[in-house]
């Protein structure tokens, strides 16, 4: 059975039973402790703890889910993969264990077809409930309690949580023990999980034997059925990585390679890698993320350039990435279209860091081939772990690249020192990680727990900038207080609060908060667990206490600021779009008082400045169009079906925020906005630079920012109009000219210097004095010589001493400094006078030395006072002779 059959009757099997069909969630849900979506129950989670009331009793979906805790383990193994697909049926207060049991069970008997004499259930120690249920279906002794740690789920971080009873599917003796699930997963294959959400888990999870901290409103159902390994065992083959949907990847690495699968086990290592990274990557890009050195962005870059160095491995030197994609989006699009239109630009995020990365390789190998060289000729075997860890470190090269190249070139690599190495490495980045760490709210249990007590914050400030409210929460230096002083460090909660908290490339509001007797400055504002919103900031005056009744006010003026700012970037954004076509997709944002970013993507590199200025053009004219600017909530479906921009899926649940103005830019948005978009005023661009990896930067000035800028740039350009006498359009052709002539002036001056010190030649040659039969030429040179002319100069006054012994000695001073230059004849060298050696008689009366050869030598000296003295003592020496 394909895969995408078994999520069909998935799905209207739970319609079919009334459940309300929810597409996948995002990958990227804005939840502060989750890189990606790891289950299905993720967008439901406020149903769960009950802070959104459920918009329907029962729901069904199949989500994306990327797990990439093992990713070292992916393709060693068969059973560890960083993306799949999770079906999973819900229930919000609706049925409980026995509707769950229920129709799981008819699904894979019914529907799927399994042989219900090879299903195995566990439940949870004390759970004899769902052993009851199972009884009805399967004998006591296919049913095994198991601990905690296999049959409590939760996320793994506070939140709902619950016992949980898993369905296994026997494979039979030849795939290892009998004994069921508790004696061999491998053997006996988890394909269901059935979680009977109840509890509210702390810190400290109940799978390891805590007790929960309290208990959900209701009951609720959260499963998840493991798309790929149903496939996996409908389809009859030996493990995900050859089902429908990934073996075909595998295909493509086999044709790229000319290897076969299956033919050797640290190949299948390799295809297996490239399959699940290659599924992974093409998901998580199609979900707006972009490859950098953070977060999620990280955790691309490996997966990319771990598919990569893959192919490396198995023989292959050409770019491979862009061709996996295209196997990815034909497998997947029939379940998530996007991957067809978003297709251009997935492909040009994994171009781009698929060359970033060969660029690397190729820096590395050569780095490798002279370590290899210094090694063999150092008569060793084995490559230092030094210059494995420094491949890695400086130039990105993956270790087991290092390894395998060595092993190629007949080393091996002292690898325990490498460990040794990283091991290191990484406690120093732990420490630093520890010491930059914003100490508020330490690991953020407690603002878990303040929003577990208050419930989420109201956010007001879409239409207030002031309100009053009732501090429910204080912290200081991240610890909660009942009180904060004068001077105090605090960070204080509200009910309900119009300050913006940092979001979406929008900076935080800053304001104040004024009690009857007490007034705090706020700097920031932070989400650090959603719905939660942290002011912080310092108590300016009097002492605020918990429940204090406050007046909270935002600082007008830059929160226009920053709206006028973030309008502006939807505007910049929908104008790059119509220029470029879709594969330009926000990367990243920043709206900030007076001036606002946009990075996207753009296969096609650099915009040309013609198209750039055009895009500015028509944002400016929407701004003088006056459009206004509305936001409105309303499902997923109905903003999908707008045609609203929508990248990072920033919401829970179906309800989403749209801010349009027309046509021209409609997009999900939680952010705030002005009304018209006359009130931008103007829209400055200031310039277009790569940011790396296909990613383009648009930085830009806003409003009356934007308008002093060019009114600076005016004042300048006038400036400069009168001082050159030019008119404005002129200028660059005078400035060019301008630089032309004074080239040509320097050249000019050059060669007269040149002659100058020529033709001073003759006089000094004539100057020589006589010294015991030697023609001396000792004396400081003409002003300005130095350098290559006082060697030339020196040489060309030796050359008119003719045939006769001669020295010439040349000093030349900047008033600090003094440099000779010694020359030579041939007579007097046959007479045993070397330049070389003539230095030292002279060279102590400047304070210097120097040395050279026996025509032409040079040195140096501190000391110009003394030359009138070197030249006295280097005649006393020639006369000594
Ligand atoms: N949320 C449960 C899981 O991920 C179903 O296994």
């Amino acid at each position: 059975m394909q895969t995408h059959e078994i999520v069909r009757r998935f799905t209207d099997h739970f319609t079919a039973a009334g459940h309300t069909r929810v597409p996948s969630a995002s990958l990227i849900l804005d939840d502060p402790n989750l890189l990606f979506v790891n289950a299905g129950m993720v967008q439901f989670k406020p149903y769960f703890l009950g802070e959104v009331p459920a918009p329907y009793p029962t729901a069904t979906s199949i989500q994306k889910c990327v797990r990439t805790g093992d990713i070292d383990e992916v393709g060693r193994t068969t059973r560890h993969n960083t993306f799949f697909q999770m079906a999973g049926n819900f229930s919000f207060g609706d049925y409980f264990k026995a509707g769950a049991i229920e129709h799981a069970w008819t699904l894979i008997t019914d529907s799927f077809g399994f042989d219900p004499e090879r299903l195995w259930a566990t439940v949870y120690l004390d759970d004899d409930e769902a052993e009851q249920l199972w009884r009805r279906y399967l004998p006591a002794e296919r049913i095994q309690r198991r601990s905690g740690k296999d049959n409590y789920w939760d996320m793994g971080v506070p939140g709902p949580g619950g016992p949980c009873s898993e369905i296994y599917y026997d494979r039979g003796p030849e795939h290892g023990r009998d004994g069921g699930p508790e004696a061999d997963e491998d053997r006996y294959l988890e394909i269901w999980n059935l979680v009977f959400m109840q509890d509210v888990r702390g810190e400290l999870s109940p799978k390891l034997g805590h007790p929960p901290i309290g208990r959900l409103p209701r009951p609720n159902i959260d499963t998840g059925m493991g798309v790929e390994r149903v496939a996996t065992l409908l389809q009859g083959v030996e493990n995900v990585y050859e089902t429908d949907l990934v073996r075909p990847v595998i295909a493509r690495a086999e044709e790229f390679s000319g290897r076969r699968y299956g033919a050797s086990t640290e190949d299948d290592v390799r295809f297996r890698v490239i399959a699940d990274h290659a599924r992974s990557g093409v998901m998580i890009i199609g979900d707006g993320v972009t490859p950098s050195n953070e977060g999620r962005g990280y955790v691309l870059r490996r997966l990319l350039r771990r598919i990569v160095r893959s192919a490396r491995l198995l023989g292959v030197h050409e770019p491979v990435l862009g061709s996996f994609a295209e196997v990815v989006r034909d497998a997947m699009s029939p379940t998530y279209p996007e991957l067809v239109t978003d297709f251009e630009r997935i492909s040009a995020v994994v171009r781009a860091e698929e060359e970033a990365f060969l660029q690397t390789l190729t820096a590395g190998s050569r780095i490798f081939d002279t370590a290899v060289a210094e090694t063999k000729s150092a008569g060793a075997t084995v490559l230092p772990g030094d210059r494995a860890f420094q491949l890695h470190d400086t130039y990105g090269f993956p270790i087991d690249l290092t390894l395998e190249m060595a092993s190629e070139a007949g080393l091996d690599v002292d690898r325990e020192r490498f460990t040794a190495l990283m091991q290191e490495q990484r406690t120093r980045a732990k420490a630093d990680a520890a010491k930059h760490k914003v100490g508020h709210g330490g690991d953020g249990s407690v603002y878990r727990a303040l929003l577990d007590t208050h419930g989420a914050v109201d956010f007001l400030g879409y239409t207030e900038l002031v309100a009053e409210a009732t501090v429910i929460g204080l912290l200081v230096d991240g610890v909660p207080a009942p009180a904060a002083r004068e001077g105090d460090a605090v960070e204080v909660v509200l009910d309900r609060t119009p300050f913006y908290a940092e979001a979406g490339g929008q900076q935080a509001d800053t304001g104040e908060l004024r009690g009857a007797s007490f007034t705090v400055r706020v700097d920031d504002v932070q989400a650090p667990v959603a719905g939660l919103r942290v002011h912080r900031g310092t108590v300016t005056a009097g002492e605020v206490s918990l429940d204090a009744a406050v007046v909270a006010e935002v600082d007008r003026s830059r929160r226009l600021a920053i709206s006028r700012a973030h309008t502006a970037t939807h505007l910049v954004h929908a104008g790059v779009r119509g220029a470029l076509g879709p594969s330009a997709a926000q990367a990243g944002s920043l709206n900030a008082p007076g001036r606002m970013r946009f990075d996207f993507t753009s296969p096609g590199g650099a915009v040309a400045p013609a198209a750039l200025a055009e895009i500015e053009d028509e944002v400016n004219t929407v701004l003088q169009e006056n459009r206004e600017v509305e936001a409105y909530e309303t499902s997923m479906d109905e903003a999908r079906r707008l045609g609203a921009m929508m990248l990072f899926g920033e919401k829970y649940g179906d309800r989403v925020r749209v801010v349009d103005m027309g046509e021209y830019s409609r997009e999900l948005c939680g952010g705030t906005h002005v009304g018209r978009t006359g009130e931008i005023g103007m829209v400055k661009v200031l310039s277009e630079a790569s940011i790396g990896s296909g990613v383009r930067r648009v930085d830009a000035l806003v409003g009356l920012d934007a308008f002093r800028f060019l009114s600076r740039e005016h004042l300048l350009v006038s400036n400069l109009a009168e001082q050159l006498k030019a008119r404005p359009e002129d200028i660059p052709e005078r400035i060019n000219s301008l630089v032309e002539r004074l080239r040509t002036a320097e050249r000019d001056l050059d060669k007269v210097r040149a002659d100058a010190v020529l033709s001073s030649a003759g006089a000094l040659a004539e100057g020589a004095e006589d010294v015991g039969g030697v023609a001396l030429v000792a004396v400081a040179a003409p002003d300005g010589v130095g350098g290559n002319d006082l060697r030339a100069l020196a040489a060309d006054v030796r050359g008119r001493l003719g045939s006769r012994p001669g020295v010439v000695a040349l000093f030349s001073s900047d008033g600090e400094k003094v440099a000779f230059v010694v020359a030579t004849t041939a007579a007097a060298r046959d007479a045993g006078l070397a330049a070389g050696k003539l230095i030292p008689a002279f060279a102590g009366a400047v304070g210097g030395r120097g040395g050279g050869k026996p025509d032409l030598a040079q040195g140096g000296g501190t000391d110009p006072s003394g030359v009138p003295a070197a030249v006295d003592a280097l005649r006393a020496h020639l006369r000594a002779r």
